[in-house]
């Protein structure tokens, strides 16, 4: 009698042990998944154009909106420490005419010895009817890389306590007066 009540309480113990661990894997499965549907699929994604138009000519003030602030240095032959301050339109379209989505207001460097390469600090500006309030962004600039994700670190306004993905393509050069980025803004957090 005393060994058939201790068999079967190995028996259940033993129940007990493989119900625990398949509880714990589920659970793990489930905030496992809960963690990738959360964030594979941004909650909000819009594409805006950035258009630098930079001043060259002292005489072209009406059509400039960045400048140099720096000089290149002798690093290379690729404007090394060059710094350039914005306030640069961006729009929906391409075309640099279209009435302003937002401004960007910030600056970049070039800090590449071998090729163009960039690091960018700024903040999106949007003051429409669509949107009032501000995105900031920063990262590196890989210019050599068809895409470059730069990370969207805050936000305020409609953008309360934004954070996402801003993947950057050049989508127009003229020289070195105008360049145009596409700007794939995707937001994981927003509110
Ligand atoms: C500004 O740029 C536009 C478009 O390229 C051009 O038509 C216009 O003449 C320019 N204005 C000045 C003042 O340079
Ligand atoms: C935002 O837009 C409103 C309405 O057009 C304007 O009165 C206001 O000055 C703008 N604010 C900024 C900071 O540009």
């Amino acid at each position: 009698m005393h060994l058939k009540m201790r068999d079967l309480a190995i028996k259940f113990s033993w129940i007990f042990i493989i119900l625990l661990i398949m509880l714990v894997s589920e659970s793990q499965s489930v905030s496992a998944t809960r963690k990738i549907s959360k964030y594979q699929k941004p909650r909000k994604q819009f594409v805006l154009y950035y258009h630098d138009n930079l001043l060259l000519d002292p005489d072209d003030v009406a059509n400039s909106t960045s400048a140099k602030v720096t000089s290149g240095t002798k690093l290379g032959n690729y404007e090394f420490g060059m710094v350039v301050v914005f306030n640069d339109p961006v729009t929906k379209d391409q075309s640099f005419q279209s009435p302003e989505a937002a401004t960007a207001q910030g600056f970049y460097f070039y800090n590449m010895k071998n090729d163009y390469s960039a690091w960018f600090a700024y903040t999106l500006v949007f003051n429409s009817s669509e949107y009032k309030g501000t995105l900031n962004i920063m990262g590196a600039d890989l210019m050599p890389e068809k895409t470059r994700d730069l990370s969207v670190v805050g936000g305020t306004g409609d953008f309360f306590m934004a954070r996402g993905i801003a993947t950057f393509t050049t989508d127009a050069v003229e020289g070195i007066k105008y360049f145009r980025l596409k700007m794939d803004i995707k937001l994981y957090e927003c509110y």
